[in-house]
């Protein structure tokens, strides 16, 4: 087959599976519906293409429903209290992306709506070129180039790109630049990504289900499983260290722990988070604490990082005063509104089943 031939048939064939497979989503128009010309569309784009950013579907729904219930509209989100929006944000990862969501808000209230353009979009804090393309094509109808990592896989597929990634992106994006259709862009860059995820898989890629399998080269030779090449992963590096859970002595008080506030730079910055001693040091818990005195040891926790394991001891402590720098004393009963990200979360669970 011609390349002409592959990439003129691609997108017709693309958008009729997706009339009639698209996933329901929340963020999503049925197929091939007009597009809304209405403020709120756009925001409900940006906000789940922001939390879709390295993160699974069946994650992202809950926080996205819980997000706009909160603030329907940028403008809400834009006079948020950045505090309360980090809260809203715990368990979801990259928290740097929740910090950039407030900025961003802001800039896009005073400007009075999103930029309807690629380019204006990719001027916005926060917006990477994925996601400026990505808005783009689905607020907003325009014909922009969107690649994902399910994207990626497809084209790799479809077009037998055997080079390894990352190197191969550049021929990844050509091609997709040559499939993509003028008209229903954001429909297309959709049906791809569901592609990907529901037949295109990584592994076990479903073949005979798949609308492009007469155009693909990858079926045709029988490579599509081992592509796209991925470079080898280096081994995640394994880390340590300790957590407080410093109980508040003072009788008649309610129960509270205490909840430091992290430095804004560096992991987690920002967030509300137990004492720890550093994730680089000593893995016997016989490093700096934040009190003198007693300590019990409740175990470890563990938790996976995209770059790191960490391995974090639990030492517990009740005290009458306050450790040094930043926090407050938290009351136990509302432990879970204070927003901790999800490895205090487990170490919070540790304490509270061990003591
Ligand atoms: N991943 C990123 N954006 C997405 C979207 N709009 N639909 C499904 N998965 C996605």
């Amino acid at each position: 087959m011609t390349a002409s031939v592959l990439e003129n048939s691609v997108s017709g064939k693309l958008l009729v599976w997706y009339d009639a497979h698209a996933r329901d989503l929340p963020w999503r128009l049925p197929p091939g519906r007009p597009l809304p010309d209405d403020a709120d569309w756009p925001y409900r784009v940006w906000l789940s293409e922001v939390m879709l950013q390295q993160t699974t579907v069946a994650a992202v729904k809950p926080y996205f429903a819980k997000f706009i219930a909160t603030w329907p509209s940028v403008f809400d989100l834009a006079a948020a209290d950045e505090d309360a929006v980090m809260a809203a944000w715990a368990g979801l990862g990259y928290y740097s992306r929740a910090r950039n969501l407030v900025k961003c808000a802001r800039v896009v209230a005073a400007r009075g709506g999103f930029p309807d353009t690629e380019e204006g979009l990719r001027a916005l804090p926060g917006l990477g070129a994925y996601t400026a393309a990505a808005i783009a094509a689905i607020a907003f109808g325009r014909r922009a180039v969107v690649v994902d990592a399910n994207v990626e896989r497809v084209v790799a597929r479809l077009f037998a790109i055997a080079e390894p990634l990352p190197g191969a992106r550049k021929a990844i994006r050509a091609a997709a630049e040559r499939i993509t259709p003028e008209a229903r862009a954001g429909d297309f860059a959709q049906g791809l990504m569901d592609l990907g995820s529901q037949i295109c898989t990584s592994k076990a890629p479903r073949c005979l289900l798949c609308p492009l399998r007469d155009v693909c080269k990858g079926y045709a030779a029988g490579v599509s499983e081992s592509l796209p090449v991925k470079p080898a992963k280096a081994a995640k590096p394994e880390r340590y260290g300790t957590a407080f859970w410093i109980v508040r002595a003072e009788p008649g008080a309610p129960p509270a722990v205490w909840l430091a506030v992290r430095p804004p730079q560096g992991m987690l910055g920002g967030m509300r988070a137990l004492p720890d001693d550093g994730w680089t040091a000593r893995a016997d818990g016989t490093g700096t604490r934040p009190l003198a005195g007693a300590w019990r040891d409740l175990g470890a926790v563990r938790h996976t990082f995209t770059h790191a394991h960490l391995t974090l001891r639990v030492l517990a402590a009740s005290s009458p005063v306050a450790p040094a720098g930043e926090g407050e004393w938290w009351p136990l009963d509302r432990l879970d509104k204070a927003g901790l990200p999800t490895v205090f979360a487990k170490v919070a669970a540790r304490a509270l089943a061990g003591s």
